[in-house]
């Protein structure tokens, strides 16, 4: 079956493996059965300081009285080992075991980072994810990816572990700040791009007025799955979730490691995006008025991200750590048609600078 064929609003959600995805109102009762299930010794939540404040509220009733609540700072620039170690030296001091359960509350940070600690600890404790931000409701909370990011390179360690729930409420998204929702966003428009061509018309007509946001996460959940059922461990189509992310990641890390320059991975990967697609159109994949249609609507929701041209060099060689590449290949996954992606194209270091410099240039 292709994977961009149109799926139905209303489908359900069947689990991938051992996950199990639970969207809208029956979400957080799901997991609070999930935590009052016979043998569970401890609970945990991960949260950082903004969902501490913002959704922790929320779920606390649902919880058992005796449970731990973990803060770690929020921002990009804690999903570090070091932040791990605190959470673990939390959860040994606390006796947790593996029939212990950690609830990861937050957006990719917090679910990538707790979904790796989970992994880790005494080889694997039970985990139930409960992203809170657009991104992690449609892209880092599904799938069981997990990491940190290590020596300046994102998720640079990490493993697959599909977290044994993951608990969708989308009135979260009502905690987040535009900047949020908006770099969220991109991961949507990626699906659409890679797998969902009518949506993508859809959604050029509303860009990020959508009045139900509920509606949305499903359908892009929906895509999601369906590429991680077929491929857990990303060999090969799950490659397709990597569109724009090739640039994306290594615009995303060199800023990361620039003062003040920080951007969020949504905002990168849309940059990315661009390249990628402008990309597809050198390599003779995609036309030009395709490449016209994304670049006009991926501009009229962010702002172009700002470099100079002589640092377009050093942030493409920034994705020869990419984790797709084989060898000195950089693999990277362009697209075929606006909704059909295709993946392990091999670029160079040079053509990423040159896409870098057509982005500059727009
Ligand atoms: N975020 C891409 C993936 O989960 O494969």
């Amino acid at each position: 079956m292709p994977l961009w064929h149109k799926r139905s609003r209303k489908q359900n959600l069947a689990p991938v493996n051992n996950s199990s995805i639970h969207i809208g109102s029956d979400a957080l009762p799901a997991l609070a059965q999930l935590l009052q299930r016979p043998g569970t010794t401890h609970v945990a939540v991960l949260a950082d300081t903004n969902t501490a404040r913002l959704c922790y509220p929320r779920l606390q009733p649902l919880l058992p009285d005796n449970h731990l609540l973990i803060e770690i700072s929020a921002g990009e620039e804690h999903k570090t080992l070091s932040t791990c170690e605190r959470v673990w030296a939390e959860l040994t001091e606390h006796r947790f075991d593996r029939h212990s359960v950690l609830v990861c509350l937050g957006g990719g940070v917090v679910t990538d980072l707790g979904g790796f600690c989970a992994a880790l600890y005494k080889r694997g404790i039970r985990c139930a994810v409960v992203p809170t931000t657009l991104l992690a409701q449609v892209d880092a909370g599904i799938g069981g990816k997990t990491g940190v990011d290590f020596q300046g390179f994102k998720n640079h360690l990490g493993v697959f572990q599909l977290p044994e729930a993951v608990c969708i409420e989308p009135e979260f998204l009502t905690t987040l700040d535009p900047r949020e929702l908006r770099a969220g966003y991109a991961e949507v428009v990626k699906h659409w791009l890679i797998a969902d061509a009518d949506a993508f018309m859809q959604g050029r007509n509303y860009g990020l007025f959508v009045d139900d946001w509920a509606a949305v996460v499903r359908e892009s959940v929906a895509v999601k799955q369906e590429i991680v059922a077929q491929d857990p461990l990303e060999r090969g189509p799950r490659k397709l979730l990597n569109f724009g992310h090739t640039v994306g990641h290594a615009l995303e890390s060199y800023l990361l490691g620039q003062a003040g320059r920080a951007i969020l991975h949504g905002e990168a990967i849309a940059a990315g995006m661009v390249c990628e697609a402008w990309l597809s159109v050198q390599k003779g994949l995609l036309t030009e008025s395709e490449l016209d249609k994304i670049e006009t609507f991926l501009f009229s929701v962010y702002d172009k991200v700002q470099f100079v041209t002589l640092e377009t060099e050093a942030i493409a060689e920034l994705a020869r750590q990419d984790k797709k590449n084989q060898g000195d290949t950089i693999n990277c996954t362009l697209l075929e048609a606006i909704g059909r992606g295709v993946y392990d194209q091999p670029v160079t270091v040079a053509e990423l600078a040159d896409s870098l410099r057509y982005y500059h240039r727009l």
